[in-house]
């Protein structure tokens, strides 16, 4: 039984108060329902609320308000994720997987079958006994995806897995998050590269400022959003000092 859909209503996420400042929302009012079978990404300009969302999603916090739910109960080792900047522990590649497979009680005869198989499916088994951060970025970032997939996750959230990554690299992990949709994982990503989010995208959910101004087809949200902001994203003049809706006004000193 899926743990798919999975449906947030209403939720917000403020951070606390602090000192003198009030208690910040930044994710606000969100409500949405997110299926099998597609590869959702998420895009907005930096700050809108996207890492936070899939932290959100993945458990690591928890709403101020509104309801986060899946199809069925006992999620945490059903889904992983990949973070913006992965960290790996001062040990090898392989040692990385085994620990992360330990923490889920699997056995070591399994485990040392399944850090073999991640390992060759993402280019890395001759960096096997390589000290993990030691690694050049990019390799860390599919052994990132490597430690993910040894896990076989349901549900896989990557956040901006490409950043700072060059072309060829983009390519290796565009790949493998394509294989790893084909296998049936739920792929749940974000990234700034709307090229990518094209080439990757079965769906597509803005987010500007901490509120999901469009959700739809990635067919239909490249070739006609229906929000104003959605539109000046995609073609590249989302200016935060611009005034308008949702856009607030600039610094006394901008010019
Ligand atoms: N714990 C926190 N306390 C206060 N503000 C926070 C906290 N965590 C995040 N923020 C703020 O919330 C906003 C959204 O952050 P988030 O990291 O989700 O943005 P993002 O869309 O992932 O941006 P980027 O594209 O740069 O990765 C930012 O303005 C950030 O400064
Ligand atoms: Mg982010």
């Amino acid at each position: 039984m899926t743990i798919l859909p999975l449906k947030l209503d209403k939720v917000w996420f403020k951070a606390p108060a602090k000192d003198n400042r009030p208690a910040m929302p930044l994710i606000k009012e969100m409500s949405f329902e997110l299926a099998h079978g597609t590869r959702t990404i998420i895009v907005g300009p930096n700050g809108a609320g996207k890492s936070l969302l899939l932290r959100l999603c993945h458990g690591l916090i928890e709403p101020t308000e509104g309801q986060i739910q899946w199809a069925q109960p006992n999620t945490a080792k059903r889904q992983a994720m990949v973070f913006q900047r992965p960290v790996m522990l001062r040990r090898t590649a392989a040692e990385n997987i085994h620990y992360a497979l330990s923490l889920h009680k699997i056995d070591k005869a399994q485990s040392i079958d399944i850090v073999e198989d991640v390992l060759s499916k993402t280019g890395l088994r001759r960096l096997a006994d390589t000290p993990a951060r030691v690694l050049s970025f990019g390799e860390q970032q599919r052994l990132a995806i490597a430690r993910a997939w040894a896990l076989r996750p349901e549900v896989l959230f990557l956040d901006e897995p490409t950043a700072n990554l060059d072309p060829s690299a983009t390519h290796q992990i565009e790949e493998l998050v394509n294989t790893l949709h084909a296998q049936g994982t739920k792929i749940i990503m974000t990234t700034h590269d709307l090229g990518q989010a094209k080439r990757l995208g079965d769906d597509i959910l803005f987010l500007h400022r901490g509120r999901l101004l469009e959700q739809s087809s990635c067919v239909a949200f490249f070739e006609k959003p229906q929000n104003d902001i959605a539109q000046a994203f995609i073609k590249g003049d989302l200016l935060w000092w611009k005034r308008g809706v949702g856009a607030r006004k600039g610094p006394k000193h901008s010019r």
